[in-house]
């Protein structure tokens, strides 16, 4: 960290020497240069898993509050996102690693019930919560980091969850758009790139079929054991109205804002890459249903205005309709298309079960392991294997079946597990992120070099962080927090990895 204070050359040389420590085993060079003109690099982060002071400044509690206070039987060694990593306090320091790592932005998203404490407008807006944001993008702007804001990162108001059942609820689509209006008068003359909703994917999936993050609704069958919910149903319900949520809001934005702040709008979507098990027309149909039920739930109403036709032959009347006026709003309400990767899968088809899931709807199992053998070297998180193929072959697919949107990729990382006898200077050796990080850039630049329109680049994350039900067993950042010790942060060697090949003049 001192060592970033000093001259140029020996700054080179300092990071030279920790970088030294990776073995790139062969692999072509990367850096900016592999890369268009004009392409942005960033970490991503998210207010519940960041920032801490759950109970400063006036903030309303969301969903993510209530579960780990709750359920605290269910996160990681029943911890919660109380403190988080504290960056509601320590955001300058945050923002001056960003700045050394030479990052041109940074995605973070902005708490729902810190801005609006129950939820709605008629609960008032909380100006200790806007001037917090406030601070965070003028910190941002003054080093040279370009923000994108994420609206909606899962952590709904308690209130409204308390008041209609949230998504469930036609009701979100005001409430949610009346927040974003706030945000974008508050805060959209200085932020230009807003992202909606973060990965509708997880937060319909996981928290109304498998039940496993809150609201924690699903069929008692399902692995969360709930008792209300319905696994066959209410997946599909929730996202539908986060969708239109996030129509709507385009339509606002675009009409009201957009002419005078001349930002950009779009939605972060994930998807793991789903490659068949065998090469029976079987498993290959089954991998592209896998590819439909993640990616192109939230894709195909985005560029075609309605659902892939294997989800609505396979669903049926259990999948909500867009009437013809929904389907218009939802086509093409976007500037671009926010994409998150991280791993890959062999999958093979399965008869259809019994008892209705979105988890089993698309008749696909999945599976990271074939003959003894995974798919990728397996990370921290044990359904994270390495599978940089993936993302080619993910960007491609889009390229080719979605013409071609405009896209940030705003999510791609690798976790290690956190080791408390581990000492600090072994911690900071994350050589498996490096390889990850090496090996994921370079499909990148092949994808864009094949015609994927890709404008930036975001690593997820720039520090260890609150990562939900495995809370601080598991570390995903660039950066090291030490949790024993003050939540001080430390560079990894990724860190200096990233330095390094971001530098626009390399001094050679
Ligand atoms: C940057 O990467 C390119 C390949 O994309 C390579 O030719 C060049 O040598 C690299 N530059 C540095 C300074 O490593
Ligand atoms: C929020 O507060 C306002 C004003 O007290 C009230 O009218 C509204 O019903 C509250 N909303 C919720 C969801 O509690
Ligand atoms: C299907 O649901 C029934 C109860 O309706 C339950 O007993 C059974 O375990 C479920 N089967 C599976 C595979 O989840
Ligand atoms: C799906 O795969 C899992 C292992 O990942 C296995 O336990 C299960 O039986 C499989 N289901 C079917 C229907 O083949
Ligand atoms: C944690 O680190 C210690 C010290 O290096 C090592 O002996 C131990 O095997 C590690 N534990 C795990 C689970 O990797
Ligand atoms: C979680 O609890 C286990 C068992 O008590 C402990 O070994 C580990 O260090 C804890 N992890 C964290 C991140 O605190």
């Amino acid at each position: 960290m001192l060592l970033g204070r000093l001259l140029p050359l020996f700054l080179l040389l300092a990071v030279t020497s920790a970088s030294i420590a990776y073995d790139d085993a062969g692999l072509p060079p990367v850096n900016r240069t592999s890369f268009p003109e004009g392409f942005i690099f960033g970490t991503a982060s998210s207010a519940y898993q960041y920032e801490g002071g759950a109970a400063e400044g006036g903030r309303g509690p969301s969903i993510w509050d209530t579960f780990t206070h709750k359920h605290a039987d269910r996160i990681a060694n029943r911890s919660n996102g109380d403190v988080a990593v504290n960056s509601y306090h320590l955001y300058k320091e945050d923002v001056r690693l960003m700045k050394d790592m030479g990052m041109d932005a940074y995605r973070f998203s902005i708490s729902w019930t810190r801005i609006l404490p129950n939820g709605s407008l008629s609960g008032g807006v909380n100006r200790e919560g806007v001037r917090y944001y406030n601070n965070l993008i003028n910190e941002l702007l003054s080093k040279g980091l370009q923000p994108f804001v994420t609206l909606f990162h899962w952590d709904s108001p308690q209130a409204l969850e308390d008041k209609y059942g949230g998504f469930l609820s036609p009701n979100i689509i005001n409430d949610y758009k009346d927040y974003s209006e706030v945000c974008f008068k508050e805060f959209g003359d200085r932020v230009k790139h807003w992202i909606t909703f973060n990965e509708p994917w997880t937060f319909c999936s996981v928290g109304y079929a498998s039940g496993t993050f809150p609201p924690a609704r699903c069929s008692s069958w399902e692995e969360g054991k709930c008792n209300v919910g319905d696994s066959g149903r209410e997946p599909y319900t929730a996202c539908h109205y986060q969708m239109l949520a996030h129509a709507e809001t385009v339509r606002l934005y675009k009409e009201k804002y957009q002419g005078v702040q001349k930002g950009k709008i779009g939605i972060t979507i994930v998807s793991h890459w789903f490659t068949p098990f065998s090469q029976s027309r079987s498993d290959i149909d089954a991998a592209r249903r896998a590819v439909d039920f993640m990616l192109g739930w939230s894709l195909d109403p985005l560029i075609r205005g309605d659902y892939p036709l294997s989800m609505k032959r396979l669903v049926g009347n259990r999948l909500p309709q867009f009437t013809k006026e929904q389907s218009k709003l939802v086509k093409g309400a976007f500037d671009f298309i926010g994409l998150n990767y991280y791993t890959g899968y062999y999958t093979e088809d399965v008869p259809p079960s019994l008892n209705k899931s979105y988890n089993t709807d698309a008749q696909a199992n999945t599976t990271g392991v074939r003959g003894g053998l995974p798919i990728g070297r397996q990370a921290a998180s044990p359904s994270l294997y390495i599978y940089p193929q993936g993302f080619l072959e993910l960007l491609l697919h889009v390229k080719e079946n979605y013409g071609n949107p405009t896209i940030y990729i705003t999510e791609n990382g690798v976790d290690e597990a956190t080791n408390n006898s581990l000492p600090l200077q072994e911690a900071l050796k994350d050589d498996i992120r490096i390889e990850y990080y090496h090996k994921h850039l370079l499909a990148l630049s092949s994808a864009i070099r094949a015609g994927a329109n890709v404008k930036g680049y975001f690593a997820w994350s720039l520090l260890d962080n609150f990562e939900w039900r495995d809370a601080f067993t598991v570390r995903f950042g660039i950066n090291f927090v030490d949790y024993n010790d003050g939540l001080k942060r430390y560079p990894k060697n990724s860190a200096h990895w990233f330095r390094e090949i971001l530098q626009k003049n390399v001094l050679l």
